[in-house]
C-alpha cells in the first residue's frame, strides 16, 4: 500500500510547519520539513565562507548534505532563512534534494525505521512537484504582517534581535524570491484547498486540516 500523502505549501512563517506536525502526530503518519532541506544547504555555504548564490557551490552542499546539519539549531537562524531561498533558486540544489524528498514520500520512514501508513510533507511546491498525486493538497497562507509577526516571535525566542519592520522586509523579498524562480516557484497546485491562517490560532487551522484529511480518507474508502 502506497503511503497517504498531506501535501503542505504556502509562504515563510505562514504556519506550515506547526500545522505539519501537529497532523502526523495525530495520524500517526512521518514527515519532512523540506524547507530544512534548503536551510542546510544555504546555512553549509555560508559556513565554508561561499555565497549562497554561487551555483557551484550551493549544489556541492545539496550533493553532500550531512545528517548533522538537518540538527544544527543555526537552521532556523534569519540568516539560514534568507541564505535558504537563494539556494533553493538553483536548479542543481532542486535537483539535488529531489530523489531524497521522493523517496521520503514513497516510504515514509518512521522514527523507528518502519513505514507509516502516511506522510506529512511541507514545503513550496510539494503539491506542484515532488508529489502532485498527494489526495490532500493544502496551500497555507496569512498577510505578510501576520507572518511577520509570528517570525519576529519564533527570532526573540531563539534570542536574536530582531525589529518588525526588518523581519517584515525579509518576509516579503524571500516571498517575491520563491514565487518569481524559473525552477519550481512557490504557488497553489491547482487541486489545492487554500487555507488563510491570518486571523487563526493553532488549534483552529489544525481543526480545519484535519476535517479535511479525515474527508478525504472516508472519501478514498468509499470510492
Ligand atoms: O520556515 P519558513 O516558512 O521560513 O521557510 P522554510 O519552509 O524553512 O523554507 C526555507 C526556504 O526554502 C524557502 O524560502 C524556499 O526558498 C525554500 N524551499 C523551497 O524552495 N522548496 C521547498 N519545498 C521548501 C523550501
Amino acid at each position: 500500500m502506497k503511503p497517504f500523502v498531506i501535501a503542505l505549501d504556502g509562504p515563510a512563517a505562514a504556519g506550515k510547519g506547526t500545522l505539519a506536525k501537529r497532523l502526523a502526530a495525530h495520524f500517526g503518519f512521518a514527515h519532512l520539513d523540506t524547507g530544512a532541506l534548503y536551510r542546510a544547504v544555504g546555512l553549509a555555504v555560508l559556513k565554508a565562507g561561499g555565497d549562497p548564490t554561487d551555483a557551484a557551490a550551493a549544489t556541492k552542499a545539496a550533493q553532500n548534505l550531512a545528517p548533522a546539519t538537518l540538527r544544527d539549531p543555526a537552521l532556523r537562524s534569519a540568516a539560514a532563512g534568507d541564505a535558504s531561498s537563494k539556494v533553493a533558486a538553483i536548479p542543481g540544489v532542486r535537483q539535488a534534494l529531489f530523489d531524497f524528498q521522493r523517496r521520503f514520500a514513497a516510504t515514509a520512514p518512521g522514527p523507528d525505521g518502519r513505514p507509516c501508513s502516511g506522510v506529512v510533507l511541507d514545503g513550496r511546491d510539494i503539491g506542484t512537484v515532488i508529489c502532485p498525486d498527494a489526495p490532500v493538497k493544502i496551500f497555507v497562507t496569512a498577510t505578510p504582517e501576520a507572518r511577520a509577526q509570528r517570525r519576529l516571535k519564533e527570532l526573540q525566542e531563539r534570542g536574536e534581535t530582531a525589529i518588525y519592520a526588518r523581519v517584515l522586509e525579509d518576509i516579503r523579498a524571500r516571498d517575491a524570491r520563491d514565487a518569481a524562480r524559473a525552477d519550481a516557484p512557490m504557488k497553489a497546485a491547482d487541486d489545492a484547498v487554500h487555507l488563510d491562517t491570518s486571523d487563526l490560532d493553532i488549534d483552529q487551522v489544525f481543526e480545519r486540516a484535519k476535517e479535511i484529511v479525515e474527508r478525504t480518507i472516508v472519501d478514498q474508502r468509499r470510492s
